[in-house]
């Protein structure tokens, strides 16, 4: 009998998936420090990002043949000591994208429109001094006709430029990998046959950071390694542009965030990933011109379901394979 682990939840979906092919899932969550003593009651480990998969939990697997990360990021999951070990390590890179390119339209939108400083001061003063809010926060700003940079021109950042292309922003993709152009697809919800490809060309990042009124940041980390964007790229920016990060903390220098946001020269925020997960600086958190979700990107119903969708075709293939 194969039996699953999943220490950071699970759909019921994927759940059932499984159990109809007859694997065992226990969906509780045993803490790190309990894990390297239970770990070898299970074949497979699956996570998100809560659980740390390091070599110290590695090299407790005697039975562990895969390790899942429902998900994207690999940063909490050592992969390359974990194959040398004869464990195979799979993620599911494409099922989240549309789930985190809305909360990033999500974080665009309440900057244009404050809507992080409305939810702060509509309950303690809406009541009195309505027609003060009003005009505090009566120059909002359209997304239609701004510049998008996208910097990390993968699943998730085409994604948001699916959306971001409907609403009319120009988008200005800068890629570590792809050079050229990008074919994107848009295809209209319940609309068939109606899909149009727009070619977007990719940029070099100097330009981006120069011309982009929004920024969104769509590239991987590994936890010690320096972050992507420093003071430098924050000095190149247009005074007064917004940045979105759902991707990793360490992506951007916190310290170098802040400097700017205290200037004005980043006017506001929008932020999911925190260089210290799970628990991220309190100046960060409570700046007025930020808005912040817990890194809830991915964490949708059907982004979720989705997710362990896939990984449960993953896991019957490979096991049939096995046999
Ligand atoms: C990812 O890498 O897939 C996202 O950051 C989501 O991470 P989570 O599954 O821990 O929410």
């Amino acid at each position: 009998m194969i039996r699953i682990l999943a220490n950071d939840g699970i759909s019921s979906h994927g759940k059932q998936l499984l159990q109809e092919h007859g694997f065992v899932v226990d969906d509780r969550s045993i803490p790190m420090d309990e894990l390297p003593g239970k770990i070898n009651d299970y074949d497979v480990l699956l996570v998100r990002s809560a659980t740390k998969v390091r070599q110290e939990l590695i090299d407790q697997m005697q039975r562990v043949k895969l390790v899942g990360r429902g998900g994207v990021g690999l940063d909490n999951i050592d992969v390359d000591y974990a194959i040398s070990k004869g464990i195979e390590v799979v993620n599911t890179p494409g099922a989240s994208s549309q789930s985190v390119a809305e909360l990033v339209m999500a974080h665009m939108f309440t900057g244009a429109r404050f809507l992080h400083d409305c939810n702060r001061l509509m309950p303690a003063q809406g009541h009195d001094k309505f027609n003060d809010l009003k005009k505090k926060f009566s120059k909002g700003t359209e997304l239609r006709g701004k510049n998008l940079g996208i910097i990390g021109f993968g699943r998730i950042g085409q994604a948001v430029s699916r959306m971001a292309l409907g609403i009319g922003m120009n988008i200005i993709p800068f890629d570590l990998i792809a050079k050229r152009t990008v074919n994107i697809e848009i295809d209209f919800f319940k609309i068939k046959d109606a899909s149009v490809i727009i070619k977007l060309g990719i940029h070099p990042l100097e330009e981006l950071l120069e011309t982009s009124d929004y920024i969104t940041i769509h590239i991987p980390h590994q936890s010690g390694n320096p972050p992507f964007l420093t003071k430098d790229h924050f000095d190149m920016m247009k005074p007064g542009v917004k940045l979105i990060n759902t991707s990793r903390g360490g992506v951007v220098d916190e310290d170098a965030l802040l400097n700017a946001l205290n200037s004005g020269k980043v006017s506001f925020a929008g932020i999911d990933v925190y260089a210290n997960e799970p628990t991220p600086r309190q100046d960060l958190l409570e700046h007025p011109n930020v808005s912040v979700t817990p890194h809830t990107g991915a964490s949708t119903v059907e982004g979720q379901d989705r997710v362990w969708e896939e990984m449960a075709h993953t896991i019957i293939d490979f096991f049939s394979e096995e046999q």
